[in-house]
């Protein structure tokens, strides 16, 4: 078995609300440099995984290693500062900001940094700003934006919604990707667009962790799967090891 370099390890986290066990005792890592499928059931606690592995819910047990470091009770812009993103909807708000302003708009983690370098070197937040405008027109042109730019994003159909979705967390420069069903909802033609972006993405180094319910597409553009039911991780491996696992058919027939 090779040796290959995990980007992040969850053990035994527990996450519960009120009395429902979300994520229960769940272990899991993701290999760096790969694209990993978090797949299971409807309520398996995948979405919840994700909030808890972006911060956003601190209240669980257990512990999250990010590049080997422990970051559990890391706030979420400080993940995002490290390289640890997830993707937003573009929310009502956002909607009424153009394209590029969307893609401008600092992302959560970064906004009291950003106020402070304001406020005491203007002239550097000056340069960032257009280094910033000139990553986002080109990331634009690449999800195939540019001709929206100064469109309201709530103008946006569903699908380009999606694509400036993916754009806007590459603003922050990803080391690791977290998508929660980022192809939800979109035609199947868009679905494989956005599938060639991770991939190409990929390419250049970005890790991700997906969670994706077709599994058509799942077997085609990742590496290597985590299957999770009733709060934990159930199987881990390559899709077609998953599928030959009976846990796995049990728990996706049983769910
Ligand atoms: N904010 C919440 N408040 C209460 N229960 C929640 C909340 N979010 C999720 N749950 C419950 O936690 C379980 C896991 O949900 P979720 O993480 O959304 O699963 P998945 O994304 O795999 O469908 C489900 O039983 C769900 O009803
Ligand atoms: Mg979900």
């Amino acid at each position: 078995m090779s040796q290959q370099a995990e980007i992040l390890h969850v053990e035994h986290v527990t996450h519960a609300f009120g009395g429902v066990k979300a994520v229960d005792d769940c272990s899991f890592s993701v290999p760096s440099g790969q694209i990993t499928a978090l797949i299971g059931p409807n309520g398996a606690g995948k979405s919840t995984m994700v909030n808890i592995v972006s911060g956003f819910y601190l209240s669980h047990q257990g512990s999250i290693r990010f590049n080997g470091e422990d970051i559990s009770r890391w706030p979420p812009y400080r993940r995002g500062s490290g390289g640890l993103i997830r993707t937003f909807q573009i929310s009502r708000g956002f909607g009424a900001l153009t394209v590029a302003e969307n893609m401008m708009a600092p992302a959560q983690h970064q906004a009291g940094e950003q106020l402070l370098n304001a406020i005491f070197r203007p002239g550097l937040v000056r340069q960032q700003e257009r280094e910033n405008y000139e990553k986002a027109l080109a990331l634009l042109n690449t999800f195939g934006l540019y001709e929206k730019r100064d469109d309201y994003a709530r103008n946006l159909s569903g699908g380009q919604k999606r694509l400036l979705e993916m754009a806007r967390a590459l603003m922050a420069s990803p080391k690791l990707l977290l998508l929660d069903e980022p192809m939800a909802g979109v035609n199947p033609a868009l679905a494989e667009r956005l599938a060639q972006h991770i991939v190409e993405l990929g390419k250049t180094g970005v890790t991700f962790l997906l969670i994706e319910h077709n599994l058509g597409i799942v077997d085609q553009i990742c590496d290597h799967v985590i299957v999770m039911a009733s709060g934990r991780a159930l199987a881990t491996g390559t899709m077609k090891q998953v599928r030959a696992n009976q846990d796995v058919v049990a728990a996706y027939l049983g769910g």
